[in-house]
């Protein structure tokens, strides 16, 4: 990563309300580059978006818009294939809380033979005023078990057996998980541009 001065950080906004996403990006963005700070309380972004790219800048150039800061944003969720790609963009609108997310799942799923998902991860940042400077998108292919299995984690974790592996994400720790997730791989992508974009003037103006 670039050196830079402490005089040289910028206020970076995380475009979410939720406390365990804010958490997992303030430990993996750099903390010489960036004073992360939520999303004001004062802001509700209504996610219109068609897709999980789509959503991530709706959200990333809302809140850059509204502080005048740079603001980074990511969409995620899990898109089943017999179920043409449902819950997908709606995953967290699929029913009110994990457990009954997980159930509703399972239960479209009894009499289904191909289990086979994918989770996505769409990362944004945009520069102060809402220009979008970086892009990406990550996905970690799997199956969705019978049943759950594994107590880390979060969502739909326990149903998700990442292809290749016996394991959900529920029974890999935190380091396994970032190294084989759609958030890890996305935001591995999002730290290559980001070095790039240190070095240049966009990030400097
Ligand atoms: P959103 O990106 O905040 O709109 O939420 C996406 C939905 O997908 C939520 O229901 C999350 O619980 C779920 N989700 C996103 N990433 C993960 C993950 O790494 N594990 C399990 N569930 C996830």
């Amino acid at each position: 990563m670039n050196n830079i001065q402490n005089s040289d950080k910028r206020i970076l906004f995380i475009a979410s309300e939720n406390i365990g996403k804010i958490k997992e990006f303030t430990q993996l963005f750099p903390k010489d580059i960036f004073d992360i700070i939520s999303q004001p309380k004062t802001i509700k972004i209504n996610e219109t978006g068609r897709t999980f790219s789509e959503n991530a800048r709706l959200k990333a150039t809302e809140v850059a818009n509204f502080t005048n800061q740079w603001a980074f944003a990511d969409d995620s969720g899990l898109s089943v294939n017999a179920l043409n790609g449902a819950p997908g963009i709606y995953s967290a609108r699929y029913a009110r809380n994990d457990d009954e997310r997980i159930a509703r799942l399972l239960k479209e799923l009894s009499l289904v033979q191909d289990r086979r998902a994918i989770f996505t991860s769409a990362l944004c940042l945009a520069a102060p005023a809402g220009k979008v400077l970086i892009q990406v998108e990550g996905i970690c292919k799997g199956l969705i078990t019978k049943e759950k299995k594994g107590k880390m984690g979060f969502g739909y974790d326990p149903i998700f057996q990442v292809l290749g592996t016996s394991l959900t994400y529920a029974e890999m720790n935190p380091v396994q998980k970032q190294k084989l997730s759609h958030r890890g791989v996305a935001f591995s992508l999002f730290l290559q541009k980001l070095d790039v974009l240190l070095s240049s003037n966009q990030f400097m103006s």
